[in-house]
C-alpha cells in the first residue's frame, strides 16, 4: 500500500506582532445626532459608544489592511516574502472574487503565499486565530511558519441612517496580527460554534438590493435585542469554557478583550466570569464603534502600543456576531 507523506510543524504558535488601522473621520456622538433621531447620552448609556471612526475616501478595506498588516510586519520584525500564508476576515469586501488577501499579497510585496478570504463577521478575526494556529501547527504556513491574520471592515458605507437602532453602532478600520511559530504555547484551544437557529438575527442585504441606496452598497439590519440576549445567555458560557479549556483560573488572566459591541455586554462577561479588579478589561467601543472583524485587532494593537498589555501576558480574545457565530482563545502578548 502507498504511504503518503504528511506535514507538521511547529509544536505552539503565538502572535508575533501586531498592527492596526483607524479611518480617519472622527464622529462624534454629537454629529451622529445630527443624522438620526437619538441623544449622545442615550448612545452612550446604552452601549458605551463615544464616537466612531468612519474611513474617508481612499481609505479602502485594501488600503487599511496594508497599513494595519505593515505595522504587524515590522513590530514582529518579519519581511512580506516570509508570510506563507494570509488570512483575512471581512463583510464589507465589496468583490466576491479574488479574496482581499489575494490584493494584499500583491500590495505587502509577498511572494508566494496562501491567501484566501473568511466571512466569520465579528467573530472573524478569532476565527483567522484559530486557523493559523492550525496552520503552522500542521506545517501548512510555508518555510517559516509565518501567518497573516488581518480583520478589516468598511461598514460606513452599508449603515442604514434612516435605522437609529443600528446606524450609531458601527465603524471603519482594520487591524493585523502576525502568527509564527513558537517555543512555548501562544495560543490556548479555540472555543467556537455557530447558533443556526438565529442566522437571520444580523444581516448585510443581497448585494444586488444595494443598488438603490446612495452609497450604492447593501444595508446592515440587525436584531439587537436578540443579538444582546443571546450574548449575555451564551457567549457568557463560551468565555468561561475558552479559560477552562486553556487551564487556568480567571484569576490568572492578565487581559480582557471581548469583540466591542456593547460596553453592557462586556460588562456582563466580566460579572459572570468573576473576573477579578487586576483584570485589565478592554473598552476600545467608547473611540471605534463596533467594527466587526476588525474590533478585536485593532483593540489588541491599542494596547500593545499603549503600554496596557504587555509581553508575556495572557489575554482573553472572543468574537461574536452574524451568524450567530462565536470564537474565543487566550493568548500571549507579544
Ligand atoms: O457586532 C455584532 C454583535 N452585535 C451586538 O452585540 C449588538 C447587541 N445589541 C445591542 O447592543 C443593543 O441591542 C442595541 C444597542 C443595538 C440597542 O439597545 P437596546 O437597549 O437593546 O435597545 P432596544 O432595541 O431594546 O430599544 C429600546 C428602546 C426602543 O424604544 P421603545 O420601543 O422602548 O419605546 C427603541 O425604539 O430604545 C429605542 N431606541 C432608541 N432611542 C434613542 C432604539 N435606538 C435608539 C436610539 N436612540 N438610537
Amino acid at each position: 500500500m502507498t504511504t503518503l507523506a504528511t506535514s507538521t510543524g511547529a509544536r505552539y504558535a503565538r502572535i508575533l506582532g501586531t498592527g492596526s488601522y483607524r479611518g480617519s473621520r472622527v464622529v462624534t456622538n454629537e454629529e451622529m445626532c445630527t443624522m438620526i433621531d437619538s441623544t449622545p447620552e442615550w448612545i452612550e448609556q446604552r452601549t458605551g459608544i463615544r464616537e466612531r471612526h468612519w474611513a474617508v475616501e481612499g481609505e479602502t478595506p485594501l488600503s487599511m489592511s496594508v497599513q494595519a498588516c505593515r505595522s504587524a510586519m515590522d513590530m514582529a520584525g518579519v519581511r512580506p516574502e516570509q508570510i506563507g500564508a494570509i488570512i483575512l476576515a471581512s463583510v464589507s469586501h465589496h468583490h466576491p472574487s479574488p479574496a482581499l488577501a489575494d490584493y494584499l499579497a500583491r500590495e505587502l510585496g509577498c511572494t508566494d503565499p496562501a491567501a484566501f478570504d473568511i466571512s466569520a463577521a465579528c467573530a472573524g478575526f478569532c476565527y483567522g486565530v484559530a486557523l493559523a494556529e492550525s496552520l503552522i501547527r500542521a506545517g501548512h504556513a510555508g518555510d517559516d511558519g509565518l501567518v497573516l491574520v488581518v480583520g478589516v471592515e468598511r461598514l460606513s458605507d452599508m449603515i442604514n441612517i434612516a435605522d437609529r437602532g443600528t446606524a450609531f453602532i458601527f465603524g471603519d478600520g482594520a487591524g493585523a496580527a502576525v502568527v509564527g511559530p513558537s517555543q512555548t504555547p501562544g495560543v490556548s484551544p479555540t472555543v467556537w460554534g455557530t447558533k443556526p437557529e438565529n442566522v437571520e438575527t444580523i444581516e448585510i442585504e443581497h448585494w444586488l438590493s444595494g443598488a438603490g441606496h446612495d452609497t450604492g452598497y447593501p444595508f446592515i439590519t440587525m436584531d439587537g435585542r436578540t443579538v444582546f440576549k443571546w450574548a449575555l445567555a451564551e457567549v457568557t458560557r463560551h468565555a468561561a469554557r475558552t479559560i477552562e479549556l486553556a487551564g487556568i483560573r480567571p484569576e490568572e488572566l492578565d487581559i480582557f478583550l471581548p469583540h466591542q459591541a456593547n460596553d453592557r455586554i462586556t460588562d456582563a462577561l466580566v460579572r459572570h466570569l468573576h473576573l477579578p479588579e487586576n483584570v485589565t478589561v478592554c473598552r476600545d467601543i467608547a473611540e471605534m464603534g463596533n467594527t466587526s472583524a476588525s474590533s478585536v485587532p485593532i483593540a489588541l494593537d491599542d494596547m500593545i502600543r499603549q503600554g496596557r498589555a504587555t509581553s508575556g501576558q495572557t489575554a482573553l480574545i472572543i468574537g461574536y456576531g452574524a451568524g450567530l457565530t462565536y470564537a474565543g482563545q487566550i493568548i500571549v502578548i507579544p
